[in-house]
């Protein structure tokens, strides 16, 4: 009998007939590259747990603007170190908070780079939970006028984008009827709608100094067991009047971000956590795993799964090599 059989292999039998056939490809606009902004003088630190990745002072900001320019990164997440912490976290909302003030700042140098401004207390609270606390409870409808009024802050600053990672219920209700109410009814909301309480998380709280102080976030952060929750907590955001939905850890949640993309019509966003990068910079600095194309396929894997954006450390490098393939 004659041997019947598909040849797949056909697609694959050169880089340019590879090339052909290729279903996805990363560019610079689909980059989006956290910022860490401390508030202090001359300061440069590259955080521990994350090689490649610096807490800038202001003094600073205008080299590494530069440097993202050069690389052709279009946008930018603002997170903020603050000098001084206290119970309500004050600076996140504060007209001279850190971020209220780079934000002046990119807006007024780099007007065309996408200032995304991350709308959440923990970096800013003395107990480090992203909320108000009440004894050991993180109290929600409470937190949300704090979290209202940093957004408002952040948009007044000049923030093209409020992306709220706090996880209270209702944040995008009240931040879109607070930034409407202030005359931001232009200025979008990336939500973090699908945001889970993550072990990947630990190097970005070294780099953020923001780890809770006493017990987790697992009141408010969703359980990596769920799927379900995940649309749940999608469709209210989607109601509520979210522009863009990030879902947040990257890799161990491809499944969700496949799952977004195929029920909602809005932009999806992936965020490629600290965790993911640093593993895979610590493997590659022991030598086990190819550092530039283990990155480039990570990559390529969140837009194959969805992705629109993807929020990352590794855009700098990425962008580099990609331009290198060329
Ligand atoms: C703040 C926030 C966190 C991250 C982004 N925003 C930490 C957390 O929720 O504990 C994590 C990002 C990363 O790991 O790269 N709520």
């Amino acid at each position: 009998m004659e041997l019947q059989f598909k040849r797949h292999r056909r697609l694959r039998t050169s880089a340019s007939m590879r090339a052909l056939v290729r279903e996805n490809h990363l560019i610079a606009e689909d980059f989006i590259y956290p910022l860490f902004i401390y508030e202090g003088e001359n300061i440069r630190n590259e955080v521990s747990s994350m090689p490649g990745v610096f807490q800038v002072s202001m003094d600073h900001l205008q080299a590494e603007m530069e440097d993202i320019v050069k690389h052709g990164i279009k946008s930018v997440l603002l997170f903020g170190i603050p000098a001084t912490k206290d119970e309500c976290g004050q600076q996140a909302y504060h007209d001279h908070g850190i971020v209220q003030v780079a934000t002046r700042f990119i807006k007024e140098k780099f007007p065309e780079i996408i200032v995304v401004a991350d709308t959440c207390l923990c970096e800013y609270t003395s107990h480090g939970h992203c909320g108000v606390v009440e004894g050991e409870k993180i109290l929600n409808d409470q937190s949300l006028e704090l979290l209202v009024k940093t957004a408002v802050a952040q948009a007044k600053a000049g923030a093209d984008i409020i992306a709220p990672s706090n996880m209270m219920d209702g944040f995008v209700a009240a931040i879109r009827v607070g930034l409407d109410e202030a005359g931001f009814e232009e200025v979008p909301i990336m939500s973090y709608a699908v945001k889970y309480s993550s072990a990947f998380y630990g190097p970005f709280r070294e780099a953020a100094e923001g780890a809770p102080q006493f017990g987790d976030r697992k009141t408010y952060q969703m359980d990596p067991a769920n799927r379900m929750e995940a649309f749940r907590e999608a469709e209210s955001d989607v109601a509520e009047g979210a522009d863009f939905l990030i879902i947040k850890p990257g890799m161990p949640y491809l499944d969700i971000v496949r799952d977004i993309k195929n029920t909602f019509n809005l932009p999806v966003v992936v965020y490629n956590v600290s965790g993911e990068y640093s593993m895979i910079k610590a493997a590659a600095a022991n030598g086990w795993i190819d550092e530039k194309n283990t990155v480039l396929e990570m990559l390529i894997g969140m837009k194959r799964a969805g992705a629109d954006l993807i929020i990352t450390y590794a855009a700098k490098d990425a962008i580099r090599w990609l331009k290198e393939e060329v």
